[in-house]
């Protein structure tokens, strides 16, 4: 176990995150938001806040700062503030104030006069269901044995069958660092400092916008204070506060309020689920069907994908009918967060499958082992390495299953349940590539321009170039969170690990047998000798030993790099990839004022190999937090109007220490080299799939009470 090389600098306020970045002559910015949630802009009057003290720009869709859309294939168009008077969210970036301070700034912001013409809003996922839309990118899917006509024949000719609606709430990412950046214009071009989940994908995008060469944009974020999906496409202050640097020549720093990011952000959309489960009477499932609804903004940008997130893949049944619509709201966007789809995907599933245990009288746990999957259904490929009942089994053990009455039990004046789930997240990465630098004093370097925010990655790509080099990580400079270096994609997808780690491992074969040729070259040391590598020292055939540095300092060069890039490949035609894991918990639901505490929790995952199991174990924490949370406290409302209702840290609950008990989290550790060399599979979004429904589950066990919606409240229980 290591602990994060970044760490102490983080908490002792060392680490120097996008906005604590200060130049001579930096002015600041202030974000405008709409106060409608639908319409047109008729006039916006500047002209107080134009003559407001120390102002030096106004920008609005009347006097725009000129921005591209950029468009990638990671995203799709990502929009940019005020290139049109539309309005279609309460909370929409309508124009940007630049000034010699924040204050200055926000004061003339204030003085503002938008004039609207309002139209009708939508702005409630159920009024909106009625205008639902197909998906556009997640087509409906059937699988039927082929004896059966239709699912509604396979659930009818079933003998046990559960149906129900489940719903869950609107998020925010509400990560500590708010969205922010600052942007520097000089001769070699633009420099942003911005927390950002992929360091090159931002320059692309800040590149595109501007209409700049991609080598003139720079974008740097060696610390991210938490992102989470949040932070994946450029914010609206990264795109002002380069366009203005840009248009002043003056760096310009811009950063959003805690209220704004609640809008001018994006959130997680909320969604409905009508599943139907049939099993016959020994639990076996004959037929599944997951219909979803999710909120989407109005420009349709982003769908929540909750059925092909988990019905598509968890369960081995013979006949399966998933669907997904999207529900076209007035509402702030809507965008990746933590585990899209399989979070609140999995709070249904996990649910209705916990009722079918109900309705069978069966464990929950059993009943989830009899339809254990060797392969998604109606997918010739199976998974590559799955230990779920492994995970199931370790995890009754340590739990303390077996003691768990099927009606739960009295302690006092509380009634405690215990719940369960299943949790899985796909096993995927992206392209990267990774530079490895050794040096004369035997130490080395390896970069890739990525970002970590907060999973850990930079120790893991101290620790993997370490094993890679066959040399203590003490000697290893891990970079990361430079556009400038090697493209080493997103963290996002829980791929950081298995994408950045791949490409260390070529990447050090590639510098060691440059390191090689360099040695038996004429002149060298080992000239025309056969020589090998081992623990940081090149060998000759006759005995000698020099160590890398030593080398290099024979040969006069203080310095030898090589880059090795890896992507996804041959195995995705072999294989199916998954993580795995088994969610339990036990509440405490008070029988006179139905408040509900959790008492204990423990998830047990098959994430492959694990390199650094603390670091590990805190992503897995931070994830089964995350689902308390979405199960017992977060909840954006949208009021009619538009307006969030709680966009603040005193409305949106999330939960504190005193909220959450002690965590366990165990890992079955498998390597899974069919997925990558390294052998590890994501583990930075699954800790929070499964977690809701097993609180819920747990509620229902201590209460005899089914909530089919989350967060879970007092009035729920009453
Ligand atoms: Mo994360 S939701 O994979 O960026």
């Amino acid at each position: 176990m290591t602990s994060r090389l970044d760490g102490p600098l983080k908490v002792t306020g060392q680490a120097k995150y996008g906005a604590d970045n200060n130049f001579p002559g930096m002015v600041y910015g202030y974000v405008v938001l709409s106060t409608i949630a639908h319409g047109e802009i008729e006039d916006m009057d500047v002209t107080a806040a134009k003559s407001a003290p120390g102002v030096l720009g106004v920008y609005t869709p009347f006097d725009p700062l000129e921005l591209r859309k950029p468009s990638s294939p990671v995203f799709g168009e990502t929009w940019v503030p005020l290139q049109d008077r539309e309005v279609t969210y309460y909370g929409q970036p309508i124009g940007f104030v630049v000034a010699g301070t924040f204050e200055q700034a926000r004061d003339a912001a204030l003085l503002i006069e938008v004039t609207y013409h309002a139209r009708p809003a939508l702005t409630s996922l159920p009024d909106g269901l009625a205008s639902a839309e197909p998906a556009p990118s997640n087509e409906d899917i059937t699988v039927l044995a082929d004896d059966v006509e239709s699912i509604e024949d396979a659930l009818g000719a079933s003998p046990v069958v559960v149906e129900a609606t489940y719903r869950t709430a609107t998020q925010n990412h509400a990560a500590m660092e708010p969205h922010s950046a600052v942007a520097v214009w000089d001769a070699g071009g633009l420099t942003v400092y911005s927390g950002n989940q992929g360091s090159d994908l931002q320059a692309g995008e800040l590149a595109v916008a501007l209409g700049l060469e991609g080598s003139s944009v720079r974008a740097l974020n060696p610390f991210v204070g938490g992102a989470f999906g949040g932070k994946a496409r450029t914010s609206a202050p990264a795109f002002l506060a380069a366009a203005v640097a840009k248009a002043l020549g003056r760096p310009v720093k811009a950063a959003l309020t805690r209220e704004q990011v609640f809008t001018a952000t994006a959130t997680r959309a909320a969604t409905v689920q009508k599943i139907s489960l049939g099993a016959d009477a020994g639990g076996t499932l004959i037929a599944l069907r997951h219909d979803s609804w999710c909120s989407t903004p109005a420009d349709r940008s982003f769908v929540e994908p909750t059925s092909h997130g988990t019905s598509r893949e968890w369960y081995a049944t013979q006949n399966l009918s998933i669907s997904q619509q999207i529900v076209p709201l007035n509402i702030p966007p809507t965008t990746y967060m933590r585990a899209p789809g399989e979070a609140p995907g999995s709070f249904a599933l996990e649910s209705a499958i916990d009722e079918l245990a109900v309705a069978l009288n069966m464990d929950p746990i059993e009943l989830r082992l009899r339809n254990n999957s060797i392969a998604p259904p109606g997918k010739d490929l199976q998974w590559s390495s799955k230990h779920l009942d492994e995970c199931f089994q370790l995890g009754a053990e340590r739990f303390g299953w077996a003691n768990r009455s099927p009606r739960g039990r009295a302690d006092g004046d509380w009634l405690v349940g215990m719940g369960v789930a299943t949790a899985m997240f796909p096993a995927l990465r992206f392209p990267a590539t990774v530079e490895i630098t050794l040096h004369e004093d035997d130490t080395a370097v390896v970069a890739t321009s990525g970002s970590d925010p907060g999973t850990g990655l930079l120790t893991v790509l101290a620790l993997v170039g370490a094993e890679s080099l066959a040399i203590p990580a003490d000697r290893i400079t891990p970079k990361l969170g430079d556009s400038a270096l090697p493209s080493g994609g997103m963290s996002g997808g829980s791929t950081g690990t298995a994408s950045a780690g791949s490409a260390v491992m070529i990447a050090a074969t590639e510098v060691i047998d440059a390191l090689l040729a360099l040695t038996s070259s004429p002149g060298a040391p080992f000239e025309g000798a056969e020589l090998s590598y081992e623990d940081g020292r090149v060998l000759a055939e006759d005995g000698r030993v020099m160590t890398f540095g030593e080398v290099l300092r024979a040969v006069g060069r203080s310095s030898i790099s090589a880059t090795g890039s890896s992507a996804p490949g041959e195995e995705l035609t072999k294989h199916s990839f998954s993580s795995f894991g088994a969610q339990f918990c036990e509440v405490r639901v008070h029988k006179w004022t139905r408040e509900t505490r959790l008492s204990r929790m423990l998830g047990v995952f098959d994430c492959g190999r694990i390199i650094n199991e603390k670091a590990a174990r805190s992503q897995a924490i931070g994830g089964m937090i995350w689902g308390v949370s979405a199960a017992l406290h977060e909840a954006l409302e949208i009021e009619e109007s538009g307006r969030l209702a709680n966009a603040d840290f005193a409305g949106y609950l999330v939960p504190v220490n005193a909220d959450i008990p002690d965590v366990d989290v165990h890992f079955v550790k498998y390597p899974d080299t069919l997925h990558n060399a390294v052998g590890a599979k994501g583990l930075g979004e699954i800790g929070a799939v499964g977690m809701a429904a097993a609180v819920a589950n747990a509620v229902y066990n201590a209460t005899s009470i089914r909530v089919r919606h989350i967060p879970i409240t007092i009035e729920d229980l009453l």
